[in-house]
């Protein structure tokens, strides 16, 4: 994520901009900066720590000049830090840029520059932008901005000073939001609406390719070829609440509708470009260390437990590595056996969740290797763990883990293909075959979450119901128990787990007329098994609600209600699946009036054990 203003006008330009970047801190906040045009030259204050330490180092002494940029920071590449936070600048500090999202080829970018003499001040992928700048400025901004992204691969927005034409602020973007506000004699720009809002409602919603041209009359959009476009206003009606929250009534529905994005820069950088295989430049094990791993540990809590209980199937199945999969608060209380062969996952979402901590503490005691799957670059857990891969979810608000744990189970597929590449377990032609449904994904998640009339016809017919059960087998099992988790949480309903097979040992005395059950039956191999169960619980005058795969056309003879999801090949399931148990949570919480985003008892990030 990462938060980003400008302001170009007649007024002081900081104020705006650290008032901006509060509206913005949701998207992200461990660092913060400002650039400002003063006397000449383009001055930059940044520091690390939330935006009230910048307001700090800034007393007495804010920057003076009426254009600006400032950004908040969410990190990715390279931890919290002064030098990592933006703006960043070139070696003559004439070029700044603010940057949200992913330079995915900065490090040969990076690699030519240093070779041709500019010095880095930063471990951030966004440093490279200031630096071309400097390289291929011609005495014309917007053209060498144009050059320039012809040359950066990934996603961003991004907005550009140059202390040569101080008159105009140039910004773009590709797969990350961007918007200027119109003002008289006075323009801004923002990741988001609440950033403007107070100062405009006339908006120019900038699409991937644009490129503004900012200055404080005028706002002049051209693609990378030089084609003018023309933009339409866009009126905002949002109260300021309303858009920090991008128009959703939740931040927890905002999340759910960001898991598209939050898959692809989860993959960014880590699908091979030719959709061949798997890689973790991040990863700094040999082949031979990989190989040499002879058991798993995947230790983690909550929601994050869940996608472990995911990733044992997939390390299982793909890498043929023995998994255990624990509970953080139990693991370090059953002196669990481990050696040096053994790698311990830990994941989180927070990277602070004490309980968890404390395994990868112990885990590391016990002489295992130690990699963290967390989604906040710096946190405790990051820095711990001997290596560590990041879900690129963006800051995660909603008490309800939704975009953290799509992301988890991405991450756990990817590196359970890349060890089984190492090990010789998967094929070329497997992995293959897994990377390319791997990248249809964020496209079959916005699909379902374009047709959720269903989802809330059912929240409200069963929303008000005591209990709701949830069976599964095999991966749907896995997927059940975080359906469950996530209606209990947030609606309160009674929800339980169960694996299917497991339903005539007990559960089945619980299941009464009017019962609804949600049955997972995507996967392939206990199809059958699964309807019997169905049939089981239909038996006893239970509601059957199933989650099946779009082209199933024997499921409508046994549930009294189905869910289709796109086709998947079967670890993909999982991530598709879950799509409509959080959405029938939320809406079965809505229909009871609970608080969606902060649900009774709970806490976003568990510090205490
Ligand atoms: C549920 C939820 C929690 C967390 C758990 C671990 O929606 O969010 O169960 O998953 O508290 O938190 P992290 O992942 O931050 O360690």
């Amino acid at each position: 994520m990462c938060g980003i203003v400008g302001y170009i006008g007649d007024k002081q330009a900081a104020p705006f901009l650290l008032d901006g970047m509060s509206k913005l801190e949701y998207r992200g906040y461990d660092s913060a900066g400002i650039a400002v045009y003063e006397k000449g030259k383009i001055r930059v204050e940044k520091c690390v720590g939330r935006l009230d330490s910048l307001r700090q180092k800034l007393a007495g002494n804010v920057p003076v000049g009426t254009v600006g940029i400032g950004h908040t920071r969410w990190a990715t590449h390279g931890r919290p830090s002064d030098r990592n936070a933006h703006p960043h600048t070139d070696s003559s500090g004439d070029f700044v840029v603010v940057h949200n999202g992913i330079i995915e080829n900065y490090l040969a970018l990076k690699e030519a520059l240093l070779e041709k003499g500019h010095v880095f001040l930063s471990e951030t992928d966004s440093e490279v932008v200031a630096h071309l700048m400097e390289e291929n400025y011609n005495g014309n901004f917007e053209e060498t901005v144009k050059k320039v992204l012809r040359m950066i691969e990934g996603s961003y927005s991004l907005v550009f000073m140059c202390a040569a034409e101080p008159d105009k602020l140039i910004c773009t973007k590709k797969d990350n939001p961007l918007v200027i506000g119109l003002g008289n004699g006075e323009n801004f720009i923002a990741s988001d609406i609440p950033a403007i809002i107070a100062k405009t409602r006339r908006t120019y919603i900038m699409n991937d390719g644009e490129i503004a041209t900012v200055t404080k009359d005028a706002v002049w959009v051209q693609d990378i070829n030089g084609t003018p476009i023309s933009k339409k206003v866009f009126e905002v009606n949002w109260n300021a609440e309303a858009a920090e929250k991008g128009g959703f009534e939740h931040f927890m529905l905002k999340e759910i509708y960001e898991q598209p994005k939050a898959m692809r820069d989860t993959m960014t950088g880590r699908v091979a470009k030719d959709g061949s295989h798997i890689e973790f430049p991040e990863l700094n094990w040999t082949s031979e260390e990989f190989a040499d791993i002879n058991k798993i540990f995947i230790v983690a809590c909550g929601t994050a437990y869940h996608a472990g209980m995911v990733g044992k199937y997939y390390f299982e199945q793909l890498a043929r590595v023995p998994v255990e999969v624990d509970i953080a608060s139990e693991f370090s209380y059953r002196s669990p056996i481990i050696d040096s062969n053994c790698l311990t996952i830990i994941i989180s979402q927070s990277g602070e969740t004490s309980d968890t901590l404390a395994a990868l503490r112990e885990a590391r005691r016990l002489g295992s290797r130690t990699l963290a799957v967390t989604n906040v670059v710096g946190s405790s857990i990051a820095r711990e763990a001997d290596q560590v891969v990041y879900t690129y979810a963006g800051p995660e608000i909603a008490v309800a883990s939704t975009k953290a744990y799509t992301t988890q189970l991405l991450l756990m597929l990817m590196l359970s293909i890349y060890v089984g590449q190492i090990k010789g377990t998967l094929s070329a032609g497997r992995a293959k075959e897994l990377v390319a449904g791997i990248k249809v994904i964020p496209e079959q998640i916005h699909e379902l979450l374009e047709n959720v009339d269903q989802l809330k016809v059912f929240a409200t017919k069963y929303g008000n119901s005591e209990d709701v059960f949830y069976l599964g087998r095999s991966l749907d099992y896995a997927v059940a128990l975080e359906g469950a988790l996530k209606m209990k949480e947030i609606s309160y309903i009674h929800a339980e787990a169960y694996a299917a097979g497991e339903l005539k040992h007990g559960t089945l005395a619980l299941i009464v007329e009017g019962v609804p059950v949600i049955v997972l039956a995507t996967q392939e191999d206990v199809y059958e098994k699964t309807v019997s169960n169905i049939q089981e619980v239909k038996a006893r005058d239970a509601v059957v609600i199933a989650i099946a795969m779009e082209g199933d056309d024997r499921i409508p003879k046994y549930a009294d209600h189905v869910i289709f999801i796109p086709r998947a090949e079967k670890y993909l399931t999982p991530l598709l699946s879950v799509l409509p148990l959080q959405l029938l949570a939320y809406y079965a919480a809505l229909t009871r009036g609970c608080d969606v985003d902060k649900p009774r008892n709970l806490a976003k990030s568990v510090t205490v054990e």
